[in-house]
């Protein structure tokens, strides 16, 4: 636990792969999303996989129980050490998911819940999706259904990780993406913290993209990172 996980945004294999090929002395835990996986399916996951990085594959799942379980129990097949599915697909849904992604020896991936994405405001959920509670009740009570439906953790901004592990308990993971290094670009990202202050406030694995992979010198990015966010 208490790791740098280096999000791969980009397009295509190509580009993914010779990002990696610049780090010779380490692996970094690293999360395939939509957009590599859809240009490239799933032989990217085996082929970075067998390059030897841990993997996030952050895939978001939402649909009916069986349908999430039938999915989950394929992306099973390709080993990753992690992946997630929306909360708002309810406990049912997240039950079945881990069923579905339990090896035949009990062991399975880690499985992440993203609550509300940054993305939604209080005024998109009022008006769009006609959910009243203020954002930061909606946040919690859906951690915590992820909590009771056996999942081991949320995806959330580090500024909540604190409140979710009081909420949810220690063991419960914080995911957190809307990292920055202190003199570097924001980006689209609005509410940042340092790698140093993520781990203070009790983030159990960042989630870093653009102030890595777009670095100068990404091994170097990456390697700040791990120093800042272990306080080592
Ligand atoms: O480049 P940057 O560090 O902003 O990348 C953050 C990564 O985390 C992106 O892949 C983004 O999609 C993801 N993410 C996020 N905020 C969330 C959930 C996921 O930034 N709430």
């Amino acid at each position: 636990m208490k790791d740098v996980i280096v999000a791969l945004d980009f397009e295509n294999k190509a580009k993914a792969l010779s990002f990696l090929d610049l780090f010779k002395d380490e692996k970094p835990f690293v999360k395939i999303g939509m957009e590599l996986f859809y240009s490239e399916g799933p032989d990217i996951v085996r082929e970075i996989k067998a390059r030897g990085h841990k993997i996030f594959l952050d895939l978001k799942l939402h649909d009916i129980p069986n349908t999430v379980k039938s999915a989950m129990s394929v992306l099973k097949g390709l080993d990753v050490d992690m992946t997630n599915l929306h909360a708002g697909g309810g406990s049912e849904m997240m039950k079945a998911a881990l069923e579905g992604l339990t090896r035949e020896d009990g062991t399975r991936p880690l499985l992440i819940a993203v609550t509300q994405l940054t993305s939604t405001s209080e005024e998109l959920m009022h008006n769009d999706l006609l959910i009243e509670k203020p954002l930061k009740e909606v946040v919690m009570h859906y951690a915590k259904t992820a909590k009771e439906s056996g999942l081991d953790g949320v995806v959330c901004s580090p500024l909540e990780a604190g409140e979710v592990h009081a909420a949810c308990g220690k063991n419960f993971l914080t995911v957190t993406p809307g990292v920055r290094f202190a003199d570097g670009e924001k980006g689209d990202q609005v509410r940042v913290t340092t790698p140093a202050r993520a781990r203070e406030l009790g983030s159990d694995y960042i989630v870093m993209g653009r102030p890595i992979t777009r670095a100068e010198d990404p091994v170097k990015a990456f390697r700040r990172a791990v120093s800042e966010f272990s306080g080592k």
